[in-house]
């Protein structure tokens, strides 16, 4: 075959140089492409890594030997490059006419060890949520879950909070939007807490009930240390004939305890919530410090934890419509709602609620 002449470089700049490299890898996998026989192969093998007459020597003789010394290094990377661009074709080459059992054989060393997976590790949100689940579970809870894009009937009217209520003010809601044909209450929101789901499960379910529902909570809230504008919520709901305040204090004050240790005490303080009557908030004593004091409460002895109360007769009337069984003069109940991220933060002592979130190995591996 006659061989085409090496042509000779244009300059020494590196573009200059990146062309004519690039034009000799052309021609290298051109002729790569017949590398189906032996024949073939040594053919290739003669006609690029030849001593006397194969191209790279001719290259090496026209184009480095013949370079200026500044030049040298330059041509020299590109020559390795296409050196072991045609050392790899040949190797190919070499493979392609060899039985598939003897080439497994040769690529698979099974004296070596094998590659590691990584062992993945429960996030500590999800951690801190399975705890809560369970423990509700042990009293015979169900669990529930819920629509995160919620209307404004289920987030707010159903659970007591009228249109143009102050109360609304307070939940800093984020709205979907081009709703503003539709009636007030369908219009679509990002739920502001997981109450909505109250309804929704009376409405399909008759009482007696008890249920805790998990889930992701949105409210336009600048993000700061111990601000997320998504968090989360577990909401609970128990309603029978006979429930009492006192089965609300019992049933807070054991979950607290199996959560945080049986030295934890409660204590409940009056509040206002639309949808619960009476309604208050819940403070555990500082687990950490044992109450004399420290960073975590403020230096209080107390951690302000979840919000509860009786459902409001108001709510029973909106979950009547469909399901009449929540006569409220016949039944009573409990609800409670709590912020699981801030829960997970206290357990483990994350400092800054955005790191759950972000999804950096660096503070997941902690808790592998
Ligand atoms: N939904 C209330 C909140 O997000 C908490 C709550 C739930 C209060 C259930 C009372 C009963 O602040």
């Amino acid at each position: 075959m006659q061989e085409d002449a090496i042509p000779s470089l244009g300059g020494y700049s590196e573009p200059e140089l990146d062309r004519a490299f690039a034009a000799v890898a052309a021609e290298v996998e051109i002729s790569a492409q017949s590398l189906q026989s032996p024949e073939a192969t040594e053919e290739f093998r003669l006609r690029w890594l030849g001593r006397k007459q194969g191209r790279l020597k001719l290259i090496s003789d026209a184009w480095l030997k013949a370079a200026p010394g500044d030049a040298k290094k330059l041509i020299g990377q590109r020559f390795n490059t296409l050196k072991a661009r045609i050392e790899q074709r040949l190797d190919e080459g070499a493979r392609a006419g060899v039985p598939a059992a003897a080439l497994d054989a040769e690529a698979i060393d099974i004296t070596l060890p094998g590659p590691r997976h990584a062992i993945g590790a429960e996030h500590p949100l999800i951690k801190t949520w399975n705890e809560l689940v369970a423990i509700f579970q042990r009293m015979g809870y169900s669990v529930g879950v819920g629509p995160e894009v919620e209307t404004d009937y289920y987030n707010f009217e159903s659970l007591n909070f009228p249109p143009g209520h102050p109360a609304r003010d307070t939940q800093d809601t984020l709205v979907v939007a081009h709703q503003e044909r539709r009636p007030l209450r369908d219009r679509l929101l990002m739920r502001t807490h997981t109450s909505p789901v109250q309804i929704r499960t009376m409405e399909q379910q008759a009482p007696p009930l008890r249920i805790i529902i998990p889930g992701k909570v949105h409210r336009n809230d600048a993000a700061d240390a111990t601000h997320s504008p998504m968090f989360h919520q577990i909401e609970g709901l128990c309603v029978d004939t006979n429930i009492t305040f006192g089965d609300l204090k019992g049933t807070l004050d054991f979950a607290m305890k199996a959560l945080f240790g049986s030295q934890v005490k409660t204590r409940f303080f009056p509040s206002f919530f639309p949808f619960t009557e009476p309604s208050a908030d819940v403070s555990i004593s500082c687990p950490f410090c044992g109450q004399a004091g420290c960073r975590k409460c403020k230096y209080s002895g107390w951690i302000e934890l979840l919000g509860c109360g009786m459902v409001d007769p108001a709510v029973f009337e909106f979950a009547r419509l469909k399901q009449p069984a929540y006569d409220p003069k016949k039944i009573a109940g409990f609800a409670f709602g709590m912020g699981i991220d801030r829960v997970a933060m206290m357990k483990y002592g994350i400092g800054d609620i955005g790191l759950m979130f972000s999804g950096d190995l660096r503070f997941l591996e902690q808790f592998a």
